[in-house]
């Protein structure tokens, strides 16, 4: 009786946040209010930016669930772009950025090596960064030759999503990228080349439930990669929303499916974020306090960067993007300012994930107290069992972790909702 009456509340609380977060992304990201710039951004900070975020946006199909900014590769474009984009990265360097670390995302950014492998060399020579990250599909550890990134990638994030066949095959994952098995031996291939590797999983989807998601989180555990990363499946609130929205089971569902990540893996990971684990090197993890979110500049097509309270936003258009930095040297074309209330809730959501809420923390980085700050989210998460006082902070729950993973779907909707915005501003002038 108090398990049926603890997780009714439960419900009660992750349906009225899905509700109260999808109106404040409507209000807080919406794009009405973003500024063009003609000439990109110029405002070279002191410190190095955390991150360099490049965005490779070609695949050769495309799968059901993802929005991510990407179109069909075609190989003549591809090379057009992989050049502009070299391009505006030596220009952002030669006006004096630096950054601590690099992130390629996609996309496929493998998808053409020889100049990925240029790009790569490229900002080596330019730079001393700490470490490169990259993003990969599984085929690529088959198909392509990942030994020639030895040394020059860091981090190798792989796809998987699942190995269960039925769910490669409803997501259109099981033609493309082969079965299972197969993937199971292509990350295999990885581990042994690159010093850290992540495995990304799902969960969410509607032939999933809790059992098939634990055995599917043991069968990534027994390969043994570094870090696993388990996304909820994300529906948007926008056009997605029918496409990938068809995949997905009940929302109730995702409550014991999160249980059974977390089972899965307790042995062996240690849980960095209710979305993202590590391997147990029988050391703690280092909790690192990310109060402030790191800025990160982005320069590709469909890139975001943030800096502070703004957004940048690259031009989504791929011919356009190759244009403007023919013309003005940067693929930046729109501004949007951020308030500040969205950037403090988001640092709500990383500490709700860290699992603690240190109220002298809270108040040395933003000057208030966490009531004073955010009163109404604060009640919503006593009343929830979501966190529960510690002196003068609160701890959070098991209640709050599942809590804080509906906030970050909440997050991945956002971005959603900005690309989907993105790709339909007008072109800038020149
Ligand atoms: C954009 S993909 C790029 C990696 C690579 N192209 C691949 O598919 O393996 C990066 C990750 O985003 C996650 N992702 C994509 N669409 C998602 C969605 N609708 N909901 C949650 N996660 C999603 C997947 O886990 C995927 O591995
Ligand atoms: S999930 Fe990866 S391969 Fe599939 S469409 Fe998205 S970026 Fe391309």
């Amino acid at each position: 009786m108090t398990h049926f009456l603890s997780r009714t509340r439960l419900y009660l609380a992750t349906d009225s946040l899905d509700w109260m977060m999808n109106r404040s992304i409507k209000q807080s990201l919406s794009l009405q209010d973003a500024v063009p710039v003609s000439a990109g951004i110029d405002c070279v900070p002191d410190e190095p930016i955390e991150t360099l975020y490049i965005h490779i946006p070609f695949c050769h199909t495309l799968c059901r669930f993802c929005s991510f900014h990407k179109v069909k590769f075609q190989e003549s474009l591809a090379r057009e772009y992989f050049q502009a984009l070299r391009q505006e990265i030596r220009q952002v360097i030669a006006k004096g950025y630096r950054f601590n670390r690099v992130y390629i995302g996609g996309g496929t950014t493998t998808i053409l090596e020889d100049e990925l492998i240029k790009t790569i060399e490229l900002i080596k020579s330019l730079t001393t960064i700490r470490e490169v990250s990259c993003e990969s599909d599984p085929i690529y550890f088959k198909e392509g030759h990942p030994e020639l990134l030895k040394g020059l990638v860091d981090r190798m994030s792989i796809g998987v999503q699942s190995f269960d066949d039925a769910i490669l095959k409803i997501t259109g994952r099981f033609e493309k990228f082969g079965s299972g098995l197969q993937q199971a031996e292509y990350v295999s291939r990885a581990i042994e080349l690159f010093p850290t590797v992540n495995v990304d999983m799902m969960y969410g989807f509607k032939m999933q439930n809790a059992d098939t998601v634990h055995a599917d989180l043991l069968q990534t555990m027994a390969l043994n990669p570094d870090q696993i990363t388990t996304y909820p499946l994300t529906i948007g609130i926008g056009k997605n929303r029918k496409k990938a929205g068809c995949l997905a089971g009940p929302a109730h569902e995702l409550w014991p499916q999160f249980l059974a990540v977390k089972q899965a893996l307790a042995d062996r990971y240690v849980m960095e974020f209710p979305w993202t684990f590590s391997r147990s090197f029988g050391q703690p993890v280092q909790n690192k306090y990310v109060l402030d979110g790191e800025d990160c500049f982005g320069v590709g097509s469909g890139a975001f960067g943030r800096f502070g309270e703004q957004f940048s936003i690259s031009s989504f258009d791929i011919a356009d993007y190759i244009r403007l930095i023919d013309q003005v040297q940067s693929g930046t074309c729109y501004i949007k300012p951020l308030e500040s209330k969205a950037l403090i809730q988001h640092h709500l959501m990383i500490m709700m994930g860290h699992g603690h809420l240190d109220n002298q923390v809270f108040k040395g980085h933003t000057g208030r107290s966490l009531w004073q700050a955010l009163p109404l989210e604060m009640s919503f998460l006593l009343a929830s069992g979501a966190i529960v006082k510690r002196g003068d902070n609160y701890r959070t729950t098991e209640q709050g972790q599942f809590i804080a993973l509906k906030m970050f779907v909440g997050f991945l909707t956002g971005m959603d909702y900005l690309r989907e915005q993105a790709r339909e501003l007008p072109l800038t002038s020149v």
